[in-house]
C-alpha cells in the first residue's frame, strides 16, 4: 500500500493534511516529529510531509526533525514550519517576527517551471499563518512563488527532491491546494492513489479472521456510529463467535432502547440486551455532584459489563470503534509523549478483564467510517446519528436524578429533536438537546400559578467538539419547541436558549 508519512510539528492542521491526502486516493500516517529514520522507514512511505506547528523555529526547544529523513530516498515536503525546518537545515535563513502573515494572502509564480505548481495558475490566494518567514532560501533552492510582499511562499530542490509551501494547501480557504497535494504525490512522489475503503474492508475482514483465530471476540455497543461499524466488520470475520452487548443504563433518551435495538435487528448481529436501568439508577440515587455521577456510571458499567461477558464462555477479545484521531500520537511538547484519549465508557475494562484488544478502525477517520458503513450495509440512521455522551441524560439532569425528572427532560428533549429535525439545517448541527435544570421558576397556565422546573435548549455546531458554537436556531422552530414543551411536558414551565460557545462553556453541562 502507498503510504505518506506526516511528520507533526504540532499543527492544528496536522490531520487535515492527512484527511487531504487519503482523498485524493493515497493512504497517509501521522506519526511524531520526533520520529527517527529506522521507525519511518517501517511505514514504508513514497514520501515524507512535515507540517506545521506553533513554535518559531529559531526557538531552542522547538519540534526539530531527525536529519536523515532527508536521506530516506523519498520527496519531503515541509508545509509551513515544515518549509522552515528545511530551510534553516539546508543552510538558508529564517526571520523571526518580523512580518507576520495571517489569513488570505495573494501569492504569485516566479515564472520557474516545477512539478509542484504544474497547471497552476500564475497568481491566487492561498490561507497563511505564520510569525517567521524565510529571509534566504538555501543555495541548491529555486524560489517557485511569493506574497506580494516579497516573502518567500514556494520552493524546491528539484534535484533532492525537496520542496516547502509557506502557506496551507490542506485548507479550504486556499486556492488550488488540492491540486499541489495531488501534484506532490503524483508527479513527484509517483502515487498511483489506489488507496480505496473496499479494498481495505475485505484486508481488514482477512487481518481479523486470522488475527482471533478460532476464539470469541465480546463487544460493547451503543448504538453509534463507531462501535457499530467496527461489529458489523468484526462479524463479517468471525461470524457468531461475535457476542455484542447493548447495555441500557436507564439514562437513554425516549425510545432510544428500542430503536437501537430494532436497528440493530436488521444487521444480523448477535446482540444481547441487558437491561440495567435499576441498578444505575439506584447507584446514583441521591447524587447531584456531575464528577460522582460520572464516576458511578463508569463503574456501574463495569461491573455490568463484567457480568454479561461472564457468561460468554472463551471470550478472549474485547472490541472496541477506536479512530485514529483518538490514537495518533502527538510530538507536542514533551517529545515523543503519546497523547491518548481515554475511553469514556469502556476504559479500564481491558486492564481489569485479562481481555485483548481488537480495534479494527484505529487507522480511519469518522468521514471514513461512515463510508465503510455504508459499503457493510449499515443503516443511514445509525451512520448520521449525532454523537451522544456515554453517561446520557445524567449529564443534563442537572441535581438529584429521578425516574420523573428523567421522565420530564426525555419527553422536552424528544419534542426539541422532533421540532428541528423539520428544520433543513439540522443536518449540519453537530448536536441538540435540551438540559434540565433544577431551578423551579413562577409560571402561569390558565388560571393558574405553577412553579416548576426550567429546560435550557442547546444546539450546537461543530466540527469535532472540542470547539463549538451555538446554533442560529430560526425564531419560529424556537418559538414551536418551547410552546410545545411547556404545554405538553407537565414539569417544565419555562424554556431557555444556551447562547454560550465552547470555550468558554462545555457542550454538555456538566
Ligand atoms: P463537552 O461537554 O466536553 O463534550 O464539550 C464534547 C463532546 O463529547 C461528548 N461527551 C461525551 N461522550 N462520554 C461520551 O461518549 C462522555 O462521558 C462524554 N462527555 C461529553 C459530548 O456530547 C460532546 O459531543
Amino acid at each position: 500500500m502507498e503510504n505518506i508519512v506526516i511528520l507533526d510539528c504540532g499543527s492544528q492542521f496536522t490531520q487535515l493534511i492527512a484527511r487531504r491526502i487519503r482523498e485524493l486516493g493515497v493512504h497517509s500516517e501521522i506519526l511524531p516529529w520526533d520520529a527517527d529514520a529506522a521507525r519511518i522507514r517501517t511505514s514504508r512511505p513514497v514520501g515524507v510531509v512535515i507540517s506545521g506547528g506553533p513554535q518559531s523555529v529559531t526557538d531552542p526547544d522547538a519540534p526539530n526533525i531527525d536529519d536523515s529523513v532527508f536521506s530516506l530516498g523519498v520527496p519531503v515536503l515541509g508545509i509551513c514550519y515544515g518549509m522552515q525546518l528545511m530551510t534553516r537545515r539546508f543552510g538558508g535563513f529564517v526571520e523571526s517576527g518580523s512580518s507576520r502573515e495571517y489569513g488570505r494572502m495573494r501569492i504569485g509564480m516566479t515564472g520557474t517551471q516545477s512539478r509542484l505548481t504544474e497547471g497552476l495558475p500564475d497568481s491566487f490566494e492561498v490561507w497563511m499563518s505564520h510569525g517567521d518567514h524565510i529571509g534566504r532560501l538555501p543555495d541548491a533552492f529555486d524560489l517557485l512563488a511569493e506574497t506580494e510582499r516579497r516573502v518567500p511562499a514556494v520552493m524546491m530542490d528539484e534535484r533532492r527532491r525537496l520542496y516547502g509551501l509557506q502557506f496551507h494547501p490542506e485548507v479550504a480557504h486556499t486556492q488550488h491546494g488540492t491540486e499541489l497535494l495531488s501534484n506532490f504525490l503524483f508527479r513527484i512522489c509517483g502515487c498511483k492513489g489506489d488507496w480505496d475503503l473496499g479494498n481495505w474492508v475485505e484486508g481488514m475482514i482477512r487481518e481479523i479472521s486470522s488475527t482471533v483465530g478460532d476464539g470469541r471476540v465480546l463487544c460493547a455497543l451503543s448504538g453509534g456510529v463507531d462501535s457499530t461499524v467496527a461489529a458489523v466488520l468484526t462479524s463479517k470475520a468471525v461470524g457468531d463467535r461475535l457476542e455484542c452487548v447493548f447495555v441500557d443504563n436507564g439514562l437513554l433518551r425516549l425510545r432510544e432502547a428500542e430503536s437501537v435495538l430494532e436497528g440493530y435487528g436488521r444487521l444480523d448481529l448477535n446482540v444481547r440486551f441487558s437491561d440495567a436501568s435499576d441498578r444505575f439508577l439506584s447507584a446514583l440515587e441521591g447524587v447531584a455532584d456531575p464528577e460522582r455521577k460520572r464516576k458511578i456510571i463508569g463503574e456501574t458499567f463495569i461491573r455490568v459489563f463484567e457480568a454479561e461477558a461472564a457468561s460468554v464462555e472463551g471470550a478472549g477479545w474485547l472490541l472496541q470503534g477506536t479512530l485514529y484521531p483518538d490514537i495518533i500520537e502527538s510530538g507536542h511538547k514533551g517529545k515523543s509523549a503519546s497523547v491518548i484519549k481515554s475511553h469514556h465508557n469502556v476504559g479500564g475494562l481491558p486492564e481489569k478483564m485479562n481481555f485483548r484488544v481488537l480495534e479494527p478502525l484505529r487507522d480511519l477517520f469518522k468521514d471514513e467510517v461512515r463510508k465503510i458503513g455504508a459499503l457493510l450495509g449499515v443503516p443511514e440512521a445509525i451512520l448520521t446519528r449525532k454523537p451522544f455522551p456515554g453517561p446520557g441524560l445524567a449529564v443534563r439532569c442537572l441535581g438529584e436524578i429521578t425516574p420523573e425528572r428523567l421522565e420530564v427532560l426525555r419527553k422536552a428533549d424528544a419534542i426539541c429533536t422532533e421540532e428541528l429535525s423539520r428544520w433543513e439545517g439540522y443536518a449540519s448541527v453537530w448536536q441538540a438537546f435540551c438540559v434540565l435544570l433544577p431551578v423551579r421558576t413562577v409560571g402561569v397556565m390558565g388560571d393558574s400559578r405553577t412553579y416548576s422546573e426550567a429546560a435550557v435548549l442547546r444546539a450546537v455546531e461543530s466540527a469535532d467538539g472540542m470547539t463549538a458554537d451555538w446554533v442560529r436556531i430560526p425564531y419560529d422552530y424556537l418559538d414551536r419547541i418551547a410552546r410545545r414543551i411547556c404545554n405538553e411536558v407537565p414539569g417544565i414551565n419555562r424554556v431557555a436558549l444556551d447562547i454560550t460557545s465552547k470555550p468558554p462553556a462545555t457542550i454538555e453541562w456538566e
